[in-house]
């Protein structure tokens, strides 16, 4: 083209050539020989010409528009050309592709979704430096590297250790909202300890001891909770038509779970308050390491529950768009759906993108005793998560994950074959791509997961 917009005579001459090509192919019947007398082998099929807008919902997969190249570089889009993907959920979110910045990361064991997770946080603080601040919950301790890479300050709990979290911390904004969330916060953590759901007056007593907690203190944890519902105010007692003894036998269950988690479960993690220091205003992110618990199955959940929860509101707290992982966050949500469900809701109030990292569909619905039940669980945490990202699944868990994510005879394919690194990106309603994530040589080195696989004396076997 000239630079007034004509074309030179040399493309002129091209375009005529193609266009009279194109025009004598269309008027061949599929039987008629072409000039030159060979016949082409196959099915005939009449030229025609298109626009890659029109071919892209045509060949969805072969032809893609992509999603623009603000935020991160994350990898290369395999099945739109192998362009650059770029991806920030908060540039989304302005564009208009997003309605929420939530995500889920789901896949097998070792395909790559941590990995994945770790590049996109590194090159965000690459793209965007001191403007995004980043919140990590580590049950495995293996953010360590990255931590070290970035500077985000490390807080390692254990029990009987000397760092401590207080999950009643105060959520400040609306008054209502803090109270609700520590009662959603205590009910969970006592359920989770009991093994069941509490019953109306169990839960009334509890809800009512936080209550009181909020109104009376700016400040409480765990044990002063205890104290709580071992006495219950005389106004508590009258509505609940028991007599003072019937009334502490009932919800005896509770000051026994209460006992629980602060003598053993929660122990010298979670039953003081808060003695860590975070720089929140100006630091790159913090990262919560949980792996002394991590082989501790009963553990486990209930810490991931008084984490999360006190990462969240701290996060409330302050003010550059945040992004907060969970990694095995199937963990958590074993008894927190219900609270992750509101906390999900509230990202746009806070600007904070909650990222889940978990292994198959039934994480989403673990706490669930029925079907209809767990499939409600799992739409209810689904529908503020917009962006999903998955990574291989077992044959056995193929027909679940494409129910769960409503996807397409081919993407249901693709599902069971993704390589290590490469993953299906659904974002919104109507886009999907798969991304191969490019890690570089020292991003290799920092994510490295299967050091111990590769030690000496592995695979030297004759
Ligand atoms: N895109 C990639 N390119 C090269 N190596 C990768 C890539 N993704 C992951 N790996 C390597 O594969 C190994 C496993 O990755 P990762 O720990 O991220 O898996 P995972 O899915 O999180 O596993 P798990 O379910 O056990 O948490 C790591 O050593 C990592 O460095
Ligand atoms: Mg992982």
């Amino acid at each position: 083209m000239t630079r007034d917009g004509r074309q030179t005579p040399s493309q002129a001459v091209r375009r005529e050539r193609t266009r009279s090509q194109g025009e004598s192919r269309q008027r061949r019947t599929p039987d008629e020989r072409p000039p030159g007398g060979w016949r082409r082998p196959g099915v005939p099929v009449d030229w025609a010409r298109s626009t890659t807008a029109h071919l892209g919902s045509v060949y969805p997969f072969q032809v893609d528009a992509g999603v623009g190249d603000r935020g991160p570089l994350i990898g290369s889009n395999v099945t739109g050309g192998f362009a650059g993907f770029f991806f920030d959920p908060f540039e989304l979110y302005q564009s208009g592709v997003l309605t929420n910045p939530n995500m889920i990361v789901m896949g097998s064991v070792g395909f790559g979704k941590s990995a994945t997770v770790k590049a996109f946080l590194r090159r965000l603080v690459a793209v965007y430096g001191a403007d995004r601040f980043l919140a990590v919950i580590d049950p495995k301790g293996e953010y360590a590297p990255l931590a070290g890479d970035l500077g985000l300050s490390v807080v390692k709990l254990h029990p009987g250790g000397s760092q401590h979290l207080n999950p009643m911390d105060d959520p400040g904004g609306l008054t209502d909202d803090g109270v609700l969330a520590r009662q959603t916060l205590a009910s969970g953590l006592v359920a989770g300890a009991l093994g069941r759901p509490l019953n109306p007056l169990e839960d009334a007593v509890l809800g009512w001891a936080v209550e009181r907690a909020c109104q009376e203190r700016t400040a409480f944890t765990l044990p002063d909770l205890a104290a709580g519902v071992l006495d219950p105010p005389d106004e508590l007692v009258r509505l609940s038509r028991h007599s003072p003894l019937e009334l502490a036998r009932a919800t005896a269950p509770v000051s026994f779970a209460l006992d629980k988690l602060c003598a053993r479960t929660l122990r010298g993690m979670f039953d003081q308050p808060t003695n860590v220091r975070v720089d929140w205003t100006g630091g790159p992110g913090v990262v919560l390491d949980l792996s002394a618990v991590h082989h501790q199955p009963d553990a486990l959940p209930l810490v991931m529950v008084a984490a999360t929860h006190w990462l969240s509101t701290a996060l409330r707290a302050q003010r550059r768009p945040a992004v907060q992982v969970i990694d095995e966050a199937w963990a958590a949500i074993r008894h927190g759906a219900a609270w992750f469900q509101a906390s999900l809701k509230l990202s746009r109030t806070y600007g904070v993108a909650t990222v889940l990292v978990c292994h198959r569909p039934a994480d989403l619905t673990a706490q669930a005793d029925d079907g209809t039940t767990a499939a409600k669980i799992a739409a209810g945490l689904l529908s503020d998560i917009q962006t999903r990202v998955l990574f291989r699944q077992p044959p056995e868990q193929v027909a679940a994950a494409a129910d769960l994510f409503d996807l397409t005879e081919r993407q249901r394919d693709w599902l069971g074959q993704l390589v290590r690194g490469r993953a299906l990106w659904q974002l919104g309603t109507t886009r999907a791509a798969v991304v191969h994530t490019v890690l570089t040589d020292n991003e290799r080195r920092l994510f490295d997961t299967d050091e111990r696989m590769r030690a000496p004396g592995v695979g030297d076997a004759a």
